[in-house]
């Protein structure tokens, strides 16, 4: 139920107990430690106090990795762990699910039925002061630039998504389907521009639909369908960081397989993964494709690790995953990929850890044995396509993992195991390899190439590459440069913008009847959209019924029909109202894919007094 903590100064050689630093408070086990993103200095642990026997819980922040702390009264008890905020970490949000005020401390697990009741309150001083900024919660999310709750309008009535891009200040109402108690939304990752969200179907299907937003998190098109989402709240969505715009994940098939599936260009087409030239099919699969383990396997102890791909290791991935017609849960290998995931290779056999060094110019990686000790480490400069082994100690261990400094700068890496002593006791060992002694030379100019990156190489050049409306080259290591990038290593990318193309725009769309070739806007979505068009949230998607994708940065081609053009091919109708109130609306296209818009005029602001809508296709 506690637990003790040690920081280490020295790359794991040596390390200290904190706990004088925090008057020997224990923390809690399951959520105590929270790191600064982007500054691992910065550390937040959170005490495990008795619930009931005090009025708020303790946080010990520190500023020097855990040298010294400063403790903070809270009040109210954290129920999750400290999130910091995505671009300042001097702000925090957590949730307080305060029942001592409510219930008698002896009534157990009464979480569930005041979820929906629960008020979500916000710190900008590090717990000094609490405002409420949202009431009538069952849940919430922060992620990117977005605060999300899931809100019970009423109490038992399905639950809908309120996003708040301002921190909590202001909440609007998401465009997604609304989810009945038994059903769960998760926000599976998202940055400043977009969202991706998972909507549970129905049932215990263990699958549900992922939408990606726009960028006010407001409105949302479907993505992709029979994505996989298990009972403990596990997802194998994977952000593969080392290509922009590259995703990972699985799906449940109709006939009850899992299927990896991949996407190049932020969730807009998924496809399924390329087999590894260097291995072969299993006889029986009549398709046959690389599938690849994420948070399920690692969850039921199939693979010993995550995918793993780091911002600085630019096209490098490294997965468990096997190949056939589905993912097979025996005895996973080790692929890699050096493109983001376009192309695979079968790297090593069997289960491993692994960890990314150097800045990608280093990969290291050790056998994952439950029942056997190791003694060696296998590395490669190549990224994967040769290794070497070396051996680090005479007396094997029990593997426990791996441990290095966060990011990818250091060649200093932990293996971290136990072995029984006479006592059958176990020892605990951390052995620390620095690879600079193994790989000595520097790396000069002639070890590095020019990479485009998402290049398909015979497209047209103007193109080749674009993802959201912009191509970059990187300067990345050579394939058989044995040298080493150093700590000063910097990325170093060179970006082009791409011509427009119709990809580059969002067209929110709601259908043509086959028929009567009438615009119908899907019923679902209309009063939603009524509200947004009241909120006055529309107006920048006024003009031509085109938008740019978020973070798109496409420049000249294709640009959008006038607005005068549109509403003549309003349906094959002739109503071009010459007031200049007009505004155009779209609804998310997705399921729809024939492309509408909507055309409200608008007496007062933010008074809709009549709704018209006309096809433009
Ligand atoms: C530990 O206790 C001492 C004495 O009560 C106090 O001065 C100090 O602030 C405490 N430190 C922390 C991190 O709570
Ligand atoms: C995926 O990872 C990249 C690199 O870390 C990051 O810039 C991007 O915002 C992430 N995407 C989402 C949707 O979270
Ligand atoms: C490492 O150890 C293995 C057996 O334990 C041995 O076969 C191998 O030669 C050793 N390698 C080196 C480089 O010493
Ligand atoms: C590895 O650790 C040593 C200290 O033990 C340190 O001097 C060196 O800079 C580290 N190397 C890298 C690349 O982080
Ligand atoms: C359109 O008309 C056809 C033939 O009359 C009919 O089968 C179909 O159901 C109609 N479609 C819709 C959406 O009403």
């Amino acid at each position: 139920k506690n637990s003790e903590s040690f920081y280490s100064e020295d790359y794991g050689k040596s390390f200290h107990d904190v706990c004088h630093a925090i008057n020997n408070t224990f923390i809690k086990k399951d959520f105590g430690i929270s790191a600064g993103p982007g500054n691992p200095q910065q550390v937040i642990l959170t005490a495990n106090l008795p619930f009931t026997e005090t009025p708020g819980g303790v946080i010990f922040t520190s500023m020097d990795a855990g040298v010294t702390f400063r403790s903070v009264q809270l009040p109210f008890h954290p129920a999750q762990a400290i999130q910091f905020h995505y671009q300042d970490p001097k702000y925090i949000v957590v949730i307080s699910i305060d029942v001592s005020k409510v219930l008698p401390p002896t009534l157990s697990s009464p979480l569930n039925s005041l979820r929906g009741e629960l008020i979500l309150r916000r710190t900008q001083d590090f717990g000094k002061n609490f405002t409420t900024i949202a009431k009538s919660v069952f849940s919430f999310g922060y992620i990117g630039g977005f605060l999300f709750t899931s809100v019970m309008e009423k109490l038992a009535s399905p639950r809908v998504i309120y996003v708040s891009s301002d921190q909590g200040d202001h909440f609007k109402k998401a465009q997604l389907p609304s989810a009945t108690t038994e059903q769960f939304y998760s926000v599976l990752d998202g940055d400043e521009d977009m969202i991706f969200m998972h909507v549970d179907n129905p049932g215990d299907t263990y699958f549900g639909t992922i939408y990606t937003s726009d960028d006010r998190g407001i409105l949302y098109s479907k993505s992709l369908e029979r994505h996989l989402f298990g009972g403990e709240g596990k997802s194998d969505f994977t952000n593969v960081t080392s290509l922009r715009g590259v995703y990972l994940t699985n799906i449940l098939e109709e006939d009850g397989r899992i299927r990896s599936v991949i996407s190049f260009d932020r969730g807009r087409r998924w496809r399924f993964l390329k087999k590894p030239e260097n291995v072969n099919c299993p006889d029986s699969s009549t398709k046959c494709n690389l599938h690849i383990h994420g948070e399920h396997s690692h969850f039921s102890g199939i693979t010993p690790m995550l995918p793993l791909s780091e911002p600085t290791a630019i096209g490098l991935v490294i997965a468990h995953g096997s190949v056939g017609d589905s993912i097979s849960a025996v005895r996973p290998d080790v692929y890699v990929s050096r493109d983001g995931g376009y192309t695979w290779w079968g790297t090593l056999r069997g289960p491993h850890h692994y960890t990314i060094l150097d800045s990608g110019g280093l990969i290291v990686a050790v056998e994952a044995h439950r029942d056997r000790q190791i003694s060696s480490i296998k590395f490669s400069t190549d990224e994967g396509q040769c290794w070497k082994i070396f051996n680090f100690t005479d007396h094997p261990i029990f593997l426990a993992g791996l441990a290095s400094e966060p990011g990818t700068k250091t060649m200093n890496i932990s293996i971290f195991g136990y072995r029984p002593d006479d006592d059958d006791q176990p020892m605990w060992v951390a052995v620390t390899i620095d690879f600079e002694h193994l790989l000595t030379r520097e790396c000069d100019e002639q070890d590095y190439v020019q990479w485009l990156a998402h290049s398909d190489y015979d497209s047209d050049p103007e193109t080749d590459g674009c993802l959201l409306g912009y191509k970059e080259t990187f300067r990345r290591l050579k394939k058989l440069s044995a040298c080493r990038n150093g700590r000063g290593y910097m990325v170093s990318r060179q970006q082009h913008s791409c011509p427009c193309t119709r990809d580059d725009y969002i067209e929110y769309g709601f259908y043509l009847h086959e028929n009567t070739s009438e615009c119908l806007l899907q019923a679902d979505f209309l009063n939603q959209t009524q509200d947004i068009c009241l909120n006055g949230e529309l107006d920048d998607l006024q003009h031509t019924g085109y938008r740019k994708i978020p973070g798109d940065k496409c420049e000249g081609g294709f640009s959008p029909p006038k607005r005068e053009d549109s509403f003549k091919n309003l349906c094959g109708k002739d109503i071009l109202p010459a007031s200049s109130n007009l505004h155009t609306v779209r609804s998310v296209s997705g399921p729809f894919v024939k492309k509408i818009i909507i055309h409200y005029t608008v007496a007062k602001k933010h008074e809709v007094k009549s709704l018209i809508m006309y096809d433009t296709i």
